[in-house]
């Protein structure tokens, strides 16, 4: 497992964009700490209103053992935040939350998040993610398919207002492996 407050490696090009554009306010990503709360309860606030987490379950997936969260942060404080939980039993891994503050849309913050889950996921053994998604959420869905997470199944009423969900899972169990083919 990653060590609290290890920030995130990931030199992609979208990231190196990102730097180019914005040297001021250069966004790191890295696991969450119990003093994130406050930031991360803001976050949950204005990015998801009524659907947001309470404080209790943030602090929970702070402080489970098979749970976790990133944070993207600037030098102003924590403009995003994902949270997922990590079943070794079930070999899969939930990612409960990806949200990016609105001036920080579009820039990769979102994209990078995602990524450090998997990571946390990958450390824990973990090759199997799903999660769930509002199906008009066009802007998480578009992330998600780009990082090559399918729709399996939509779940009927999921949302508290009894709005559907898509089910999306991204399998990276095959991933790396060779495929030998027997000579004739
Ligand atoms: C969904 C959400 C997390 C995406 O965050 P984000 O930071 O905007 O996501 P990214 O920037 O990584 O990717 C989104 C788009 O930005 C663009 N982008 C990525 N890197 C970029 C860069 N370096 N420069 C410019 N644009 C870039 C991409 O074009 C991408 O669009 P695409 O899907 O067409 O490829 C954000 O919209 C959000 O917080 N929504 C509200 C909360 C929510 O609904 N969360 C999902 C709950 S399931």
């Amino acid at each position: 497992m990653l060590k609290t407050q290890t920030e995130y490696k990931t030199f992609g090009a979208r990231e190196s964009t990102y730097l180019r554009t914005s040297m001021t306010n250069i966004v790191k990503i890295r696991l969450a700490a119990p003093g994130d709360l406050e930031g991360m309860m803001r976050i949950e606030d204005m990015c998801f209103g009524n659907e947001r987490f309470d404080s209790d379950t943030v602090r929970a997936y702070l402080a489970r053992k098979d749970a976790f969260a990133v944070v993207a942060v600037t030098k102003d404080g924590i403009v995003g935040s994902a949270m997922g939980t990590a079943s070794s039993r079930l070999g899969c891994g939930r990612i409960g939350s990806v949200a990016v503050l609105g001036d920080h849309r579009g820039k990769g913050v979102g994209n990078r998040l995602l990524e450090a889950c998997e990571m946390e996921f990958r450390a824990r053994g973990i090759t199997h993610f799903l999660l769930e998604v509002a199906v008009d959420n066009i802007d998480a869905i578009k992330l998600y398919e780009a990082n090559g997470y399918r729709i399996n199944n939509v779940i009927g009423g999921y949302y508290s207002r009894g709005k559907d969900a898509y089910l999306m899972e991204k399998d990276v169990a095959m991933e790396g492996r060779r495929v030998r083919i027997k000579p004739s």
